[in-house]
């Protein structure tokens, strides 16, 4: 019979059986599967073709040609990284569960942020690894309460802090203050920060407030984890490469856990060689890509902004301000519930997420993709915003 673990409940929830409904004609205004969103590049798959690939010679924590490929990633963001310490993972999925493997037992805690992405409860369960989440306080614009991360240390024993930086889909970039004080909370409890970057080349504006940490890469402390890969970094989810950065100030403790991380590694070997050998090329493509990606993420959030504003100055819409990352909250008027303003929206054609699906705290938040093409995110806001307005 299965194992419990993967005894999920599988009843569409009423999210699900809502988008169920969405026939071809609505606008879906969640969407940031790149490569549906007009944002593909042939031109870079097609770097898989090289005939060195046709050669099979596994190397456990990824192709050397690769390791320094993300280590020169690092480079061109003014961070110095050993290639040594960077593991190639077939996605920032599987650098999740191979880290949860690293770090925990069957039945041993890892602390993760609450609104985050909803994934997470999956790759835990995956690796019978028990969640607890640690709440970002809304009014003080996604500030980790830090507080809780302690007692949560203390009364779990944690094992690890999971951090999203920037979050998902809150759009904050970790303080500077705060990424110290958590890097000190989890080495004075023994436990490891691991750290999912896949968003932060995406800061909103031209530069990242000063306050706000660019990277956890090259910081100082105890073991860290940061996560990072392709999907996001190159918009290129469907090639398959993720990578890990092992950072920490004691080189033994490194040493092991990059010998562990490389037995794990060598009992799956996951990651394809072609992409590995592409992958000095597809980086160097990442500035090209970027700048297309944060185009339509400007040009959208300065469509909804406008919408927003065009609601009149009685509206009760409010955009939830954020640093970056490719998702917009919206505050809705709380006369109705998430599924019943879910409901009105798709009724007028358009799809957004309700913020429960995030683990929001409280009701009247939507969220939506920036990603999106920009005629869609248009025509959608064109359709939901009044109907929001009115509420
Ligand atoms: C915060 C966050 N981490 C990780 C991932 C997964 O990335 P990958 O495709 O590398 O598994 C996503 C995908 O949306 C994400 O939003």
């Amino acid at each position: 019979m299965p194992s419990r673990r993967t005894g999920w409940s599988r009843a569409p929830s009423r999210l699900a059986e809502l988008t169920a409904r969405v026939g071809a004609s609505c606008l879906d205004l969640t969407e940031s599967n790149p490569t549906r969103a007009g944002l593909e590049a042939p031109d870079l798959v097609a770097l898989l073709g090289d005939g060195r690939g046709a050669r099979y010679a596994p190397e456990p924590l990824g192709h050397p040609m690769a390791r320094e490929a993300v280590a020169g990633y690092y480079a061109a963001r003014g961070v110095t990284i050993d290639p040594s310490r960077v593991v190639i993972t077939a996605s920032t999925s599987e650098a999740y569960a191979w880290l949860f493997k690293l770090l925990a037992d069957p039945g041993d805690t890892v602390l993760v942020p609450s609104p985050s992405y909803p994934l997470l409860p999956y790759l835990a369960d995956l690796e019978s690894v028990r969640l607890e989440r640690y709440p970002l306080l809304r009014e003080e614009r996604w500030r980790i309460d830090l507080a809780a991360v302690e007692r949560a240390l203390v009364a779990t024993r944690a094992r690890a802090v999971t951090v999203v930086h920037p979050g998902n889909p809150t759009g904050a970039f970790t303080r500077r203050d705060e990424a110290e004080a958590l890097a000190a909370l989890a080495r004075r409890h023994d436990a490891a920060l691991v750290v999912d970057e896949v968003f932060a080349d995406y800061p909103a504006g031209p530069t990242l407030p000063a306050d706000r940490l660019p990277t956890f890469a090259g910081t100082t402390g105890g073991l860290t984890f940061i996560m990072s890969g392709l999907s996001k970094v190159a918009l290129l989810p469907q090639l398959k490469l993720g990578w890990i950065v092992v950072g920490g100030e004691d080189e033994a403790l490194v040493a092991e856990a990059l010998a562990r991380l490389e037995i794990v590694a060598d009992s799956y070997l996951s990651v394809g060689t072609p992409v590995q050998l592409a992958l000095p090329d597809l980086l160097a493509a990442v500035p090209r890509m970027q700048a297309r990606a944060r185009r339509r993420l400007a040009q959208n959030l300065e469509a909804l902004d406008a919408a927003l504003f065009a609601a009149g100055p009685e509206s009760p819409l409010r955009r939830v301000p954020f640093d970056g990352g490719f998702y917009a909250l919206v505050e809705v008027p709380r006369t109705r519930s998430d599924d019943e303003w879910l409901e009105r929206t798709l009724e007028a054609g358009v799809l957004v997420h309700p913020g429960y699906a995030y683990d929001m705290p409280g009701p009247g938040v939507v969220v939506m993709s920036l990603l999106t093409d920009e005629a869609s995110f248009a025509e959608g806001l064109a359709r939901a915003v009044p109907l929001w307005a009115r509420g």
